[in-house]
């Protein structure tokens, strides 16, 4: 079965192929005309999509050695994300498969995040056998989930105002850091010292309110922001610049240091052995170590997603649909967008229902 994804939910045009499970293309541009804004325009993002989406899927296409008519399957991200960009993605992707009279799989953009350790790049994989914690961090979503081996899921955390990704790219624009911010502080953190300052790590046992984080697992980084913004006032210009990376692996430290703990206390009273963690912020070099050391202290495998399939992409689209319908759930005709697709309380199928 050959199944092209389509992912547009914000500033990432992307196309992929799905051969029987396997990633055979995945072509993925990033829109550059947001960097002076520090941050995604909407409407540029939308108008980028749509000047881009042709190309990105013909070149996904030939790259995958088939051609149009051999595509089985239509999916596309149909929410959450910015209306305009999603519409992009998702009218093409309907219109293609209404023109080629193949199925449309509309699927939710985070939970192909949540599923993302399970690309399958025909070299072998990652993918979970038994439940699993799912730790999902990007730019706009901080979620912890248990997953069953049957795909189900649960939301037990979330944050409770900023996404781990926006404290990032937050605290990064206050250091003087482009947009995105999180790669850079990545990579200025090798050279800093993460003890170099204490920023607070908010209901974790390191929090004051610390008596109330047991079992616990919501998230809160808009104190770590106003935390390093006052912090910053107070320290010169030449300080800034001359601890730059110090003050970067500092406030790295802070998020990771709540991501590993919470995600860590969440697999032990749910009595689970895996810990994954998905989108954008689990590209984080730091994340990825502190996280592989807690779990084998624990005992736990860690799953993770390629750094190629952490941030926006296509593959995981195609193969949450792959997912779905290899589960016997049935592929629709038409679908409206879902800007604000929510993930309330309580089990659900992958799927948007
Ligand atoms: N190496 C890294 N370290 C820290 N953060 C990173 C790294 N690489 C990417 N990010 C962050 O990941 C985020 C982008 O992730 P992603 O593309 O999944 O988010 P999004 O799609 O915009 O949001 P959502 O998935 O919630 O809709 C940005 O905030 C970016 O700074
Ligand atoms: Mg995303």
């Amino acid at each position: 079965m050959n199944i092209l994804g389509i992912e547009t939910s914000c500033d990432e045009t992307s196309g992929a192929v799905l051969c029987d499970g396997n990633v055979s293309s995945n072509v993925v541009s990033s829109q550059l005309c947001h960097t002076s804004f520090g941050g995604v325009v909407p409407e540029l993002a939308s108008r980028e999509h749509e000047r881009l989406i042709v190309s990105i899927i013909d070149t996904a296409i030939t790259e995958a050695n088939i051609t149009k008519n051999e595509l089985d399957v239509i999916a596309a991200t149909a929410g959450p994300g910015l209306i305009g960009a999603v519409m992009v993605g998702l009218c093409f992707a309907q219109g293609l498969a209404y023109a080629l009279g193949v199925p449309f799989v509309p699927v939710n953009h985070i939970e192909a995040h949540i599923f993302s350790p399970f690309i399958h790049e025909g070299s072998g994989h990652n993918a979970p056998e038994g439940a699993y914690v799912s730790l999902t961090v990007s730019g706009g979503h901080t979620l912890l989930s248990t997953v069953a081996p049957d795909l189900s899921y649960k939301v037990i955390g979330r944050t409770l105002d900023d996404a781990a990704g926006e404290a990032f790219d937050k605290t990064g624009k206050m250091l003087g850091l482009p947009y995105p911010a999180g790669p850079v502080i990545d990579k200025l953190a090798q050279k800093g010292d993460p003890t170099f300052h204490l920023f607070p790590r908010a209901l974790t046992s390191q929090s004051q309110s610390s008596k109330s984080w047991h079992g616990n697992f919501d998230f809160s980084f808009s104190g770590l922001k106003t935390s390093v913004l006052t912090w910053l006032q107070k320290q010169s210009p030449e300080f800034i610049e001359r601890h730059q990376a110090d003050i970067a692996a500092s406030i790295q430290a802070a998020i990771v240091g709540v991501l590993v703990e919470k995600s860590i206390a969440a697999a032990r009273s749910r009595n689970v052995m895996a810990v994954s963690i998905a989108g954008g912020v689990s590209a984080n070099s730091a994340l990825r170590k502190a996280m592989q050391e807690a779990c084998d202290k624990e005992g736990m495998a860690l799953h993770l997603p390629a750094v190629t399939y952490s941030t926006d992409n296509a593959a995981m689209i195609a193969t949450l649909a792959w997912l779905k319908l290899s589960r016997g759930m049935q592929a629709e005709r038409n679908y409206n967008v879902a800007p604000y697709a929510s993930f309330a309380a309580g089990t659900k199928k992958a799927g948007l229902k």
